[in-house]
């Protein structure tokens, strides 16, 4: 006879595909009345049944979803393994943190090391810089691919500069060639903020397969989500050990969720200034923090990576959409890949050519009166911000692009819950206005 659990858990999934077969069926677009965001979360009954079983189990914290997703997430990527954490940001900081490491010896990054990296992006990509004694060291972006000029890069490696750390802008992969020579050239460590470009590839390899550390984000807004989290690449088995202390408290033992003595001599270790035979998962190596994630929320990104492929593949197809529809139009910067990529888009961001004499806020206001969203490229000129104003950054040659970008980039979506009618309602939209002779009131 079958466990009682066994069945009453078949009928309570059962039950919830059956609410998200009603809960998600399509409904008619209506321009003007139906929103259309710049991203959001693509679900269905299979995700729902994976949160509801992995809350049955009643395990709550890291367990046998979050195995499996962390290999299932390192194969895809092609990387040696990945971490799953509570979000992107998090990832980013226990990324840069583990190369400070003291277990790295020579190799571990120290207080007063430069960094490379841009100006115009997310905070969280640059904010670990600061928050472990570093210095952002910055440089100007393309406009249209709005990743770091190449040149500018090589130009900005000082006696002083141990790593790179930027971001493949809206999953547009940064030059990877030249980036991965540099760090080849000066031992650089290479930390790649992949949080926007699950899928994206380089030569025809998987972005946060490069990096020594590399980053995801499951956000609602990205590739896959898991509410909030985001997962950590890494190459060697060194450096997880240590990003795994920074998520784990800064512990030493490196034991699972809800496992002892993995190293065997839980009771013989002698570190520090401890007594001999302190208990191995009290001792602490690393300043650390927590920033594990749930199982219900590894059980939501393992059931949404199944789908991964067709929502890059419809990414892809929404891109070249907008491209094809607004292509050619005086007075928009269209978006570009970087040579040698195929990225799975973010987003599609446009830049409103400082000639063109129609002004941005009242662009983005007409298209949020039609239900249109639309984002700033993140933070802009994050030297510009509040908060950073009065940090120290060494800027490498003029900020010309970005401030450009801050004044004038905005972008769209191109997630799969949008249709062809909504991205023909978008780029309609912005031609209606950009062309108008009354809205060419100035820049
Ligand atoms: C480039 C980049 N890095 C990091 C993050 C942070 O991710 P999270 O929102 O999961 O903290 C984001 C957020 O969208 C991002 O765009």
């Amino acid at each position: 006879m079958k466990d009682p659990q066994a069945v009453l858990r078949e009928e309570i999934l059962s039950a919830v595909r059956r609410f998200a077969e009603v809960e998600y069926t399509a409904r008619p677009f209506v321009p003007g009345t139906t929103p259309v965001p710049v991203s959001g979360k693509v679900l269905d009954g299979n995700d729902l049944a994976a949160l509801v079983d992995s809350s049955l189990d009643g395990w709550l914290t890291a367990g046998r979803f979050t195995k499996t997703f962390e290999r299932a997430l390192a194969k895809y990527v092609g990387a040696r393994s990945a971490l799953f954490v509570n979000s992107g940001s998090s990832a980013n900081l226990i990324a840069l943190s583990a190369l400070t490491s003291p277990k790295l010896h020579k190799r571990a990054l120290k207080p007063g090391d430069e960094v490379l990296t841009v100006a115009m992006g997310f905070p969280t990509t640059v904010n670990p810089i600061f928050q472990n004694g570093l210095k952002p060291v910055v440089v100007d972006v393309e406009l249209a691919t709005y990743d770091a000029i190449s040149s500018r890069l090589r130009e900005a490696v000082g006696p002083k500069t141990r790593a790179i750390m930027m971001a493949h802008t809206l999953g547009n992969p940064f030059d990877l060639k030249t980036v991965q020579e540099l760090c080849a050239e000066h031992g650089l460590w290479l930390i790649e903020d992949s949080c926007d470009a699950l899928g994206s590839t380089y030569d025809g390899q998987r972005t946060g397969s490069f990096g020594d550390t590399a980053t995801a984000s499951f956000y609602p807004a990205h590739h896959i989500t898991t509410g909030e989290g985001g997962a950590v690449f890494v190459k060697s088995p060194l450096v997880r050990k240590q990003v795994e202390s920074f998520r784990d408290w800064g512990r030493d033992c490196y034991c699972e969720t809800g496992h002892d003595d993995t190293c065997h001599k839980r009771f013989q270790w002698q570190l520090g200034d401890l007594p001999l035979g302190y208990d191995h998962k009290y001792i602490y190596s690393h300043v650390g923090y927590n920033l594990k994630a749930t199982d219900m929320q590894a059980a939501l990104g393992a059931s949404q990576l199944d789908k991964l492929d067709g929502f890059v593949a419809k990414r892809k197809a929404n891109f070249k959409h907008l491209s094809k529809r607004l292509k050619g139009t005086e007075g928009l910067i269209l978006p570009k890949a970087t040579k040698n990529s195929d990225p799975s888009w973010f987003g599609f961001p446009i830049t409103l050519d400082p000639e063109l004499p129609v002004n941005r806020e009242n662009l983005l206001r007409f298209l949020d009166s039609r239900l249109i969203g639309t984002r700033l490229m993140f933070a802009g000129n994050i030297m510009r911000q509040p908060a950073y104003r009065n940090l120290d950054f060494r800027v490498v040659g003029d900020l010309t692009n970005t401030d450009i970008i801050m004044k004038r980039t905005f972008w769209v979506g191109v997630f799969p819950g949008l249709t062809a009618p909504m991205l023909d309602y978008i780029a309609d939209s912005i031609l209606e206005f950009i062309t108008d002779p009354k809205n060419r009131t100035g820049a």
